[in-house]
């Protein structure tokens, strides 16, 4: 059941996202030795990812026991603009002491099909062959229309079981083929965190709070891992005040 947590703007989502993580690398340090999170593209966690290089949060998270990944990216090189790993290397990664073996990317050079069998075997290598991998926390944002990472409303991805998905979806944007994580990785998370701010989001969000059926609409919605949080703005949330 999703957990939603409204704060008052922008600015104070990041604060408390950025709270979370630190809280939560110190319990899977604690608990595990290593801190295990997926990021996601699109703009919403950047000024998180920006506020996780600044004071108190750089010096409050264990970096070097802190293992990267991602929870989609577009089938392009790791130096172009739609590079999910490219966003986050320059808001976050660039700017923290992380070790390059920790930071594992989906390689998008490769071609979604390819890329996807490679990160699939990165993935077995971090967290073992067997059983799917469990993310102590994965970052995910949501579109107007409902889809996160890569899974996009009436795709057949959202049927895979396997862990990883090579996507070709014309109607996204930008329309260029992707990998992505799938539903079954996403939901053995230990926690998934929702992003989401901005009056842009408010119809979906309303959704996902006042209506049982939007799970069939949305594949956010479908994202149920062991805890699940949105952490929304006000004007984000606005319309599901409404019911
Ligand atoms: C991607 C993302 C995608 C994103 C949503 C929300 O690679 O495109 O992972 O799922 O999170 O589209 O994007 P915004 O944060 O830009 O609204």
């Amino acid at each position: 059941m999703a957990d939603f947590h409204v704060f008052e703007d922008t600015a104070a989502v990041t604060e408390a996202a950025a709270r979370l993580f630190a809280d939560l690398s110190h319990q899977a340090l604690y608990e595990r030795g290593r801190f295990t999170v997926a990021l996601s593209g699109g703009s919403t966690p950047v000024p998180l990812f920006q506020r996780l290089t600044f004071s108190p949060w750089c010096s409050a998270i264990p970096w070097n026991r802190t293992l990267f990944f991602w929870g989609d990216d577009r089938a392009v090189g790791p130096e172009h603009e739609y590079s999910n790993y490219r966003m986050a290397r320059v808001t976050l990664l660039d700017h923290v002491p992380v070790a390059e073996e920790n930071v594992i990317r989906i390689r998008g050079e490769l071609g979604a099909v390819e890329a996807a069998k490679a990160y699939k075997a990165d993935l077995a290598e971090a967290f073992g062959p067997c059983g799917a991998p469990r993310f102590d926390l994965v970052i995910q944002g949501v579109g107007m229309d409902g889809h996160t990472a890569s899974l996009f409303p009436g795709g057949p991805e959202l049927e895979a079981t396997s862990w990883v998905v090579p996507v070709s979806n014309a109607s996204a944007d930008p329309a260029v083929d992707r990998v992505t994580l799938s539903l079954p990785v996403f939901n053995r998370a230990r926690t998934a965190l929702f992003l989401a701010t901005g009056t842009g989001k408010a119809p979906v969000v309303r959704d996902v709070v006042n209506d049982p059926a939007a799970m069939d609409r949305y594949p956010a919605a479908r994202v149920e891992a062991e805890q699940t949080l949105w952490y929304v703005d006000e004007n984000a949330f606005s319309l599901a005040k409404k019911g």
